[in-house]
């Protein structure tokens, strides 16, 4: 199966130099113990630590972790234009259809890669494993990574095409994940097709000192570098390379965690690669925000300024209250537009950002997380298990690359026809939670094609629902994918598949 390696195989260095190397940047307490250390540990640390562009470390721990880097507000900030679900919505009138057939060309000849980022540790769920072999199908309990592959086998029977499908892992779940694919015969994928590769990791920073933690005393401790890693991955695994060889120029991308993504849309496809006004670089779906306070990116565009009109994704903490507030005269939110963090990429974007970085590595810039750390005391080597946040992660996050695209598109999507994440162990955007909003798309499917559903007190389907998108990616394919097999009803707490 294709393995794409994401950096050279490092040089081990002799450890005066490495010594000589940390004390510059004060982070001689990496090496405390090496002298306790076997020849194995040794050798795996000094890889470690070569592998980690120390020299960036000292601006890196003074603008985020000595200070709070703050946030600058575009000039004249204004909701970002969206083509809308509904006309009536916007006055914005689309040709859904014209760009649908767009983008199935665009599929059929094969010009459009998946590309799922599955590098997370998934903590706030708490899964032993790889979150994308988490069981997540309503009824079946299909693990994401089978529904995934289940909506390229449906892709190829509807586009006959093989969809190549790239996977971001990092170095904490790499081996895990490509083992499952192998134990799992590819999900019926042909194995050339699915291509894994790893992000790049950023060592995990002491929240006071702005020094490394250590894991262990022969480990540094890291984190992955963010979804936003994957531009720089992409290329640097050569998986770049691989797509113009296949000759794919579109790159569908989104994320492991939810198992009703569309993952090779037509209508999206269609709009990124021709619509007028969008340059084919990167662009992104968006749901109607809830409310004002949900906690949500929002899709904002340059009001004024040398980048007038250029989309950026606004993270809800740093948009003030009395923008997110502010409403139409319909009374809906006017910064409505949600993220969902599901987009499509230009392998030539890629490509140039990359290439026009050729020295130093593309990279976007960094976000500040306070996480609680397990590691061990520098001086004693003695763990450490803290109760309160003890680190700060650095990652980047791929939405800020919108702003470098010329002209970039955001299309509006149904919550609940697209949008059912697994982040949570439980509460909101749980398995629980996804389990309800697939069985409640399962239920409007069916329910438009004439099957009644039993319907509780507060009119959420009594019953649980899953359609597979090997079966259908929208009520008008299982009209024709189930024609004939469709119950005439369904009974209270059925569980039904499709
Ligand atoms: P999240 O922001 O939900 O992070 O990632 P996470 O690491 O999965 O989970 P928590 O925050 O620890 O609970 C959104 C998507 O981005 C991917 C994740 O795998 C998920 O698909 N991701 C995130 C990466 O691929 N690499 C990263 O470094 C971070």
């Amino acid at each position: 199966m294709p393995t794409m390696t994401s950096a050279k195989p490092i040089e081990v260095p002799a450890i005066e130099s490495v010594r000589k190397r940390l004390e510059a940047v004060g982070q001689g307490h990496l090496l405390n113990f090496y002298d306790e250390l076997d020849a194995e540990s040794r050798r795996s640390l000094l890889a470690q630590i070569a592998s980690i562009d120390m020299e960036s470390l000292p601006g890196l721990i003074r603008a985020y972790v000595h200070q709070k880097p703050e946030f600058a507000l575009p000039e004249s900030v204004a909701p970002a234009q969206y083509y809308p679900l509904a006309e009536t919505k916007t006055g914005r009138t689309w040709d859904r259809e014209h760009f649908r057939a767009k983008g199935q060309s665009l599929i059929r000849v094969g010009k459009v890669a998946a590309f799922v980022v599955a590098g997370g540790q998934g903590s706030r769920l708490g899964y032993e494993g790889p979150k994308g072999c988490f069981p997540a199908g309503a009824v079946t309990g299909k693990p994401l990574f089978a529904i995934f592959a289940e909506a390229l086998l449906g892709a190829r029977d509807r586009y006959g095409v093989d969809i190549p499908w790239y996977i971001m892992t990092s170095p904490l779940n790499h081996a895990q994940t490509v083992s499952y694919f192998e134990a799992n015969g590819h999900f019926g994928l042909k194995p050339a097709n699915v291509m894994f590769f790893q992000q790049g990791m950023m060592p995990t920073l002491d929240i006071k000192s702005g020094k490394v933690l250590m894991a262990g005393k022969g480990e540094v401790a890291t984190n992955p570098d963010g979804h936003g890693g994957s531009l720089r991955a992409l290329w640097q695994s050569s998986a770049i390379e691989d797509m113009k060889r296949r000759g794919v120029e579109i790159i569908s991308y989104f994320q492991v965690d939810n198992p009703i993504v569309n993952v090779v849309d037509p209508v999206f496809i269609g709009l990124h690669a021709t619509a007028p006004d969008s340059s084919a670089q990167m662009s992104s779906k968006m749901v109607s925000k809830r409310d004002a306070a949900e906690k949500v990116g929002v899709f904002c565009c340059h009001g004024a300024g040398r980048h007038v009109g250029r989309v950026e994704v606004i993270e809800y903490s740093d948009l003030p209250g009395e923008l997110a507030e502010q409403r139409m005269h319909d009374g809906s939110l006017r910064f409505c537009a949600g993220s969902i963090a599901v987009h499509v990429l230009g392998v030539k974007f890629v490509e140039e950002l990359n290439r026009n970085t050729a020295g130093t590595g593309f990279a976007l810039p960094f976000h500040r997380a306070e996480k609680k750390v397990a590691c061990i005391d520098p001086e004693t080597g003695s763990a450490v298990t803290p109760s309160a946040n003890n680190a700060v992660k650095l990652e980047a996050f791929v939405f800020d690359a919108l702003p470098l695209c010329e002209k970039s598109i955001v299309l509006e999507t149904d919550r609940v026809e697209e949008f059912a994440p697994i982040k949570n162990a439980s509460g909101v955007d749980s398995a629980e939670s996804s389990s309800r909003i697939q069985t409640q798309r399962a239920a409007r499917w069916l329910e438009s094609l004439g099957v009644e559903l039993p319907r509780d007190g507060s009119g959420a389907p009594d019953c649980t629902l899953e359609v597979s998108p090997r079966t259908a990616t929208n009520a008008d394919e299982l009209a024709s994918a189930a024609a004939g097999r469709l119950p005439k009803r369904v009974e209270r707490g059925q569980r039904l598949a499709l």
